[in-house]
């Protein structure tokens, strides 16, 4: 495990390994690891650079059919999906989620009744399942349309099996959160392809994108091991990074908040592509799943997990803890070298469609790497740091 001068790394994304793309070099397609799995195997997905790329098109599309195009959304979000909405030109109306992040369905009827929606938006947060079921069967009543926001839950399903994302009428996948990709996105359409979705005609990123995210995702993953090469590595990215930007080299940027129209017409690389039909899918999600048990078992129970309970289907994206304090306990955990996400601070524009659950989880909520590059050493680390700190919530 990385540990050079005191310190040890542990990264927030899965890194990308030279076997990675030696697999690339050497294999045939028929050759991939085990099967692929939804969302990859849909027979009518569309790939983009990003998920927010795919959500501005689908939306843009609906309004061009309902100018008035109004979308129950809930109030705890990125930020980058509302903004796509917003450019798209949807009318959103919020929907506050519960104390354990869940929407509950008859609230959510409720505010259908108020606000006449034709469009659900349900985003199913870090992997665990919205009661998708009973908004499903609302959908089907009223009339109205599912969207499942799986931007946080690629791979991931319900108890019973089905993949999270093929409930709806569409969903949206964001793939370099899970995988280590440089961008890719996917839009599925479970049940009504929009044709001129089809037609829409993407263009490459540049290359500097491209290259600069997969030399972060190298360094990434050999910061995780070795602390002071990553370090170095580090430091060499950096001045490619400045000799790009000297060129006046244009980078689009993946995991930032923010929206471009610039950059809506952005294609996933081809090495997004290439490398997706090969990993291992399968070992994937078992190594996220034992990583989340093992810290599940070793963090102080004093220490208060967003989500009680892993249900079976889930594949965590991260482990979210409550702390008190999120700034300050992000700033000493990154000390500590462990690179924790403060699950979303802020929300678009002033603030006034939260409720109270959405403004507890924007001040308390802190998400832990458990992604399946780390090992048990990593994950011990991780549990002992966070354990070693007073991160108690008040009662
Ligand atoms: C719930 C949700 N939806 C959509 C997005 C957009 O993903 P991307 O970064 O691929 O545009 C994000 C990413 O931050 C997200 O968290």
């Amino acid at each position: 495990m990385a540990s050079v001068a005191g310190g040890t790394f542990v990264p927030t994304y899965q890194g990308l390994s030279p076997a990675h793309v030696m697999r690339l070099a050497l294999s045939k397609r028929s050759e991939s690891k085990g099967t692929t799995p939804y969302p990859f195997n849909a027979p009518h997905r569309l790939s983009y650079y990003r998920a927010r790329n795919a959500i501005y098109h689908l939306f843009g599309a609906l309004v061009e059919t309902k100018p008035s195009l109004t979308v129950l959304a809930p109030d705890y979000y990125s930020g980058n999906e509302i903004m796509a909405l917003q450019a798209a030109g949807a009318r959103i109306r919020y929907c506050p989620v519960g104390p354990g992040m869940q929407w509950d369905p008859s609230e959510v009827e409720r505010l259908c009744r108020t606000h006449a929606p034709d469009l659900l938006y349900v985003i199913h947060y870090a992997g665990w399942p919205q009661p998708i079921d009973a908004l499903a069967e609302l959908c089907r009543r009223r009339e109205m349309l599912l969207f499942e926001d799986c931007a946080l839950s690629l791979l991931s399903g319900t108890p019973d099996g089905r993949p999270l994302g093929s409930i709806g009428n569409w969903s949206v996948f964001c793939l370099y959160k899970t995988l280590p990709l440089p961008n890719g996105a996917l839009l599925v359409q479970n049940d009504r392809p929009i044709e001129s979705l089809e037609r829409l005609r993407l263009r490459q990123a540049g290359s500097a994108s491209v290259a600069g995210r997969m030399a972060e995702l190298f360094v990434q993953r050999i910061r995780g091991r070795v602390n002071g090469v990553g370090a170095a590595l580090q430091a060499v990215k950096r001045s490619l990074g400045a000799a790009a930007g000297a060129l006046d080299v244009q980078r689009a940027n993946v995991g930032d908040i923010g929206f471009n129209l610039d950059e809506v017409d952005l294609a996933m690389s081809p090495i997004s592509a290439r490398l997706i039909e090969r990993f291992d899918y399968e070992d994937i999600r078992r190594r996220r799943i034992a990583n989340y048990q093992q810290l599940a078992r070793e963090l102080d129970p004093a220490v208060a997990a967003t989500f009680p309970v892993l249900p079976d289907g889930v594949c965590p994206l991260f482990f979210p803890i409550l702390v008190p304090n999120k700034a300050e306990a992000a700033d000493e955990l990154r000390r500590r070298g462990i690179d924790v996400i403060e699950f979303w601070n802020d929300p678009v524009g002033d603030g006034s469609e939260m409720g109270p659950n959405a403004r507890f989880f924007r001040a308390h909520v802190l998400e832990l790497p458990i992604h399946q590059d780390l090992s048990a050493r990593h994950i011990s680390y991780v549990a002992r740091t966070v354990s070693s700190l007073d991160l108690r919530m008040a009662a």
